[in-house]
C-alpha cells in the first residue's frame, strides 16, 4: 500500500495514511517519514491498533526516549506515561497552558509521539502552533526586540511543590501521576529564536509556559514582553487543531511547534499514551 501524506490544510500538520504501524517500519519508509515530520511538524496516523510495545518501537525510529521528570510512567513501563482525566475528575486540565514539552531540560525532547486510547465523543482537541511561520510572519518591530535574548526556562510553575501539578492537586485527586519536586525550580537557558537544527529553518522556541524570564533583562520587563510575544505566537493564523479519534497517533516536533490541550469534555474519560523522542546533546 502506498504511504499518502496529506497535509491538514492549517497552519502546520499533516495526515498520514497506508500504513500498519504495529508492524516494523522499513528503513525507506522511516526516512520518509522523518522528512515529512520536518516538513509538516506535526503527523497524525489514524485508524492504528497499537500496544505499548509498537508505541516504543516506533519512537525509537526517530531518536532514544526522552526523560520525562514529574509524571511517573505507567506501570511497567519505562518510556510510556499516561495523558489521563477521569469523568469525574474536577483538578485544572492538564497542559492547558502553551508549551513546547521538557523545554527547560538542557537538551530538550526533539519530539513527542501521543496514541488516542479513550477519546471522549467531543471536546478534548490539542492545539498546535507552528513557530517557523510565527518567526516568519512576525513584525520587524518585534523581531528586532527579541532577536539575540537568551530564555529562562523553568518548570516551578507546573511542577514545583507549590506549583500548579503541586501537593495541593495532587491532594485534590488528580488521576494522572504527577510527581511535584523541588527539582523543579531548577532553571536552563535558551536563545528565543533558534535554527532547527536539523533544518536550519529558524523560529521560536517555547513560550510563557515553561519561560520565566529573559537572561539580563529587568524581570517586570521580561513578563511584558514575554506576555506579548505570547499573544503573537498563538494567533489564530498559526494553530492546528488537532481533533482525536481513537487509534489515533500524532507525533510532534517540539522544535518547531507549542501544543495546549483544551477542554470540553466534562463526564468523560479521556486517555492517551505518550512516549517522548529524545534529542541530540546540545554542546557544552
Ligand atoms: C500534552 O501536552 O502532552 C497533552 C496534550 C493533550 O492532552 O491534548
Amino acid at each position: 500500500m502506498p504511504i499518502i501524506i496529506t497535509p491538514t490544510g492549517q497552519a502546520c500538520g499533516a495526515v498520514v495514511t497506508g500504513l500498519d504501524l504495529s508492524q516494523p517500519l522499513s528503513p525507506q519508509t522511516v526516512a520518509e517519514l522523518r522528512q515529512a515530520w520536518l516538513k509538516h511538524l506535526v503527523l497524525s496516523f489514524p485508524e492504528q491498533r497499537l500496544a505499548d510495545d509498537d508505541l516504543e518501537r516506533f519512537t525509537l525510529y526517530f531518536g532514544p526516549f526522552g526523560q520525562d521528570p514529574f509524571i511517573k510512567p505507567i506501570a511497567g513501563r519505562e518510556h510510556v506515561i499516561a495523558i489521563r482525566r477521569d469523568a469525574g475528575e474536577t483538578s485544572s486540565l492538564f497542559a492547558e497552558s502553551w508549551h513546547s514539552d521538557w523545554s527547560f531540560q538542557r537538551t530538550p525532547p526533539a519530539g513527542t509521539c501521543l496514541y488516542g486510547i479513550t477519546i471522549p465523543p467531543h471536546g478534548g482537541d490539542t492545539l498546535f502552533a507552528n513557530q517557523q511561520l510565527a518567526w516568519r510572519e512576525m513584525p520587524r518591530e518585534l523581531r528586532q526586540r527579541i532577536e539575540g535574548l537568551t530564555a529562562i526556562h523553568s518548570a516551578m510553575g507546573g511542577y514545583a511543590p507549590d506549583g500548579l501539578y503541586g501537593e495541593q492537586d495532587k491532594a485534590a485527586g488528580r488521576s494522572m501521576a504527577i510527581e511535584p519536586s523541588d527539582a523543579a525550580r531548577d532553571t536552563c537557558l535558551h536563545p528565543l529564536v533558534r535554527p532547527h537544527p536539523e533544518t536550519g529553518e529558524m523560529g521560536l522556541f517555547s513560550c510563557l509556559g515553561y519561560i520565566v524570564g529573559i537572561d539580563g533583562m529587568a524581570q517586570d520587563e521580561a513578563i511584558a514582553l514575554l506576555g506579548e510575544l505570547h499573544g503573537w505566537q498563538t494567533r489564530e493564523e498559526f494553530i492546528y487543531r488537532h481533533a482525536w479519534q481513537p487509534g489515533t497517533l500524532v507525533m510532534w516536533d517540539n522544535r518547531s511547534v507549542l501544543h495546549c490541550a483544551t477542554g470540553g469534555y466534562e463526564g468523560y474519560d479521556r486517555l492517551l499514551h505518550r512516549t517522548t523522542i529524545g534529542a541530540a546533546a546540545v554542546a557544552a
